[in-house]
């Protein structure tokens, strides 16, 4: 068991690559709290999971978990924010102001939101190890999706602000960059759009959920214990390019 007793968080865990989080790390001995947008728990694989319903956007939605964390564990020891959208393709010429503003609220303000929470929580009390999912698109260019590009850059640089300042106290963080993944948000996506960035993987496939998982495990856990501020590609390739 490579996380056992361990208190993980994580959120956009009712589908893709957050569940697939998930329930990795149930099966590692972890006792997670899945956190998603949905009213109803998904079927999980590991039955120990607790599910709450959360926007993670909501300044509120954050106090209450925090509340119930604490009073029913005292800690959280692990914390993998995962929720993302990725609901228009627009770029910088048409983005309209609302759709700007709701993906940078999910995707930038909901990883710094956890982040406050995880870190208010064990600052001083130590350790804390959390991994964000960013994507290859946080770190080189892409067509058009300019507010979901921008919003995985700034997890990558939040990522890496968070394990400087707080390196000396316990408390590690790391990011994912997963390329083409097989989940809902690919596949509602123009087919050739997800042709193109196939197109582009050396390895010539795309990824699965349980690949992400599996890299966010090794950093949640004590193995990973020297690393802070990784950006981890798990993309076939794509950004060795
Ligand atoms: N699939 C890919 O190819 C790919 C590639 C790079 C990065 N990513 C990133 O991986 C993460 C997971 O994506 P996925 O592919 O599993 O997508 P997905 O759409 O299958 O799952 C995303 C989950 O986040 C939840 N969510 C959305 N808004 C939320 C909110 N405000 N609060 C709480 N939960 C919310 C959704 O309900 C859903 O369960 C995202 O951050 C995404 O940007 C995915």
């Amino acid at each position: 068991m490579r996380v056992a007793g361990k208190i993980a968080v994580v959120t956009g865990a009712y589908r893709g690559i957050g569940r697939a989080c998930a329930e990795a790390l149930a099966g590692e001995g972890a006792q997670v709290i899945a956190l998603d947008l949905m009213a109803e728990a998904p079927d999980y694989a590991e039955s120990s999971i607790i599910y709450r319903q959360l926007d993670v956007g909501s300044e509120t939605d954050w106090q209450l978990l925090a509340e119930e964390v604490s009073a029913r564990f005292g800690r959280v020891d692990i914390l993998v924010c995962a929720a993302g959208i990725a609901p228009t393709k627009s770029g910088a010429h048409d983005v309209t102001m609302a759709d700007w503003e709701h993906i940078l609220r999910v995707n930038q303000t909901g990883v710094m939101l956890g982040m406050r929470m995880a870190t208010g929580m064990m600052l001083g009390k130590g350790p804390l190890s959390i991994v964000n999912i960013s994507s290859i698109w946080g770190q080189v260019g892409g067509t058009g999706q300019i507010a979901y590009h921008a919003s995985k850059g700034a997890v990558i640089n939040m990522t890496r602000n968070v394990a400087i300042t707080y390196a000396r106290q316990g408390i590690r963080a790391n990011a994912v960059l997963p390329g083409l993944i097989d989940t809902e948000m690919v596949r509602i996506q123009k087919p050739e759009m997800n042709a193109a960035t196939l197109a582009l993987t050396p390895m010539g496939r795309i990824g699965l959920p349980e690949e992400i998982a599996a890299g966010v495990l090794f950093l949640a856990s004590d193995e990973a214990s020297f690393v802070t501020g990784a950006v981890l590609s798990i993309d076939g390739g794509f950004t060795a390019q």
